[in-house]
């Protein structure tokens, strides 16, 4: 029995001693290195071949290898096959560190004393306390609920948004499409989180914008195609946004003459938040196998018609 890996070669060698270390009956197998597809019924992956169904004809399970599963094409996978996705605790960790720096760079305005150094200019500017800024996080899974906690300490009035109702110590829970606009009419600085589905592609929009606070901040962890870019140019250029940390785009990696490169009122980053950890990872990944011997379910397992 053999489970293949398809993602990141580098990190695939790290992959291969930890399944010889600690699940010698499963072989590893790194892609393209198939070898008798029949043998292989576990397939760990960021994206899955189109074929897979002809391709491995005894696949029992896949495991994708990322927290977010969108770039997966869920319609040609068969329908019986669990899909997991990866809840590493590097992952959330990774997630936490980025958020708490994203959050700290827009509330200390350090987008503005960039310029500022870049421009030799000495000037300060009013400073205000954590307590009275509002940061909201669209999105309360395993990523948000962590974010929130890393960030409670430095005394910022929280808040988060889910498609269902959440109730976590200390944040303000605002649920559904109804009060939407109540959330984000508090949001100061507004961290995108969401799972990418056909409800919310393209949500960070000129609407949405629209019901932020004057100059808000906007992070943008989930995926590019969460941003309609050309309504945040406009935000950024009236003044409705002051400002963006984006880690994902829509398409990666951004052309050469991507207006955000230059942009002063940004921060791109190439997709770095957050990166699966073989090491703590392969915990994750090994338990799932044995959920799924013992006929269980696994750990992440999407709803393959919520898409997440
Ligand atoms: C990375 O973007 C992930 O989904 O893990």
């Amino acid at each position: 029995m053999a489970l293949l890996y398809k993602a990141d070669p580098q990190r695939g060698e790290r992959w291969r001693q930890l399944f010889a270390a600690h699940a010698p009956d499963i072989e590893f197998r790194q892609w393209p290195d198939i070898g008798d597809p029949a043998d292989i019924h576990y397939l760990a992956a960021w994206q899955a071949p189109d074929d897979l169904a002809t391709l491995l004809p005894n696949l029992k399970a896949l495991l994708a290898i990322s927290a977010g599963v969108d770039q997966l094409n869920l319609a040609t996978l068969p329908a019986h096959l669990p899909v997991a996705r990866m809840l590493d605790p590097g992952i959330t960790q990774g997630m936490c560190e980025y958020a708490t720096w994203a959050v700290l760079s827009l509330h200390r305005d350090m987008l503005r004393y960039r310029a500022q150094q870049q421009a030799g200019v000495w000037e300060d500017h009013a400073l205000v306390p954590a307590s009275q800024r509002r940061v909201g996080v669209m999105g309360l899974g395993q990523q948000g609920q962590a974010i929130v906690n890393a960030l409670q300490p430095f005394g910022f009035a929280l808040s988060g948004w889910a498609r269902s109702a959440h109730d976590l110590p200390g944040v303000a829970c605002f649920a559904g499409d109804g009060q939407l606009p109540a959330f984000l009419a508090q949001c100061d600085i507004l961290i995108c989180l969401l799972p990418l589905t056909e409800h919310t592609r393209g949500i960070l929009d000129r609407r949405l914008f629209a019901q932020l606070p004057r100059g808000a901040g906007l992070i943008n962890m989930g995926r590019g195609a969460h941003l309609n870019e050309a309504d945040l140019l406009d935000a950024l250029a009236s003044g409705q946004l002051g400002g963006a940390v984006l880690d994902v785009l829509a398409e990666e990696p951004a052309a050469a003459d991507h207006p955000f490169w230059q942009h002063p009122g940004i921060v791109l980053t190439p997709h770095i938040a957050a990166m699966t950890q073989p090491d703590s990872a392969f915990a994750v990944l090994l338990d799932n196998i044995r959920r799924h011997q013992r006929g269980e379910r696994l750990n992440g397992q999407i709803d393959r018609s919520d898409g997440y």
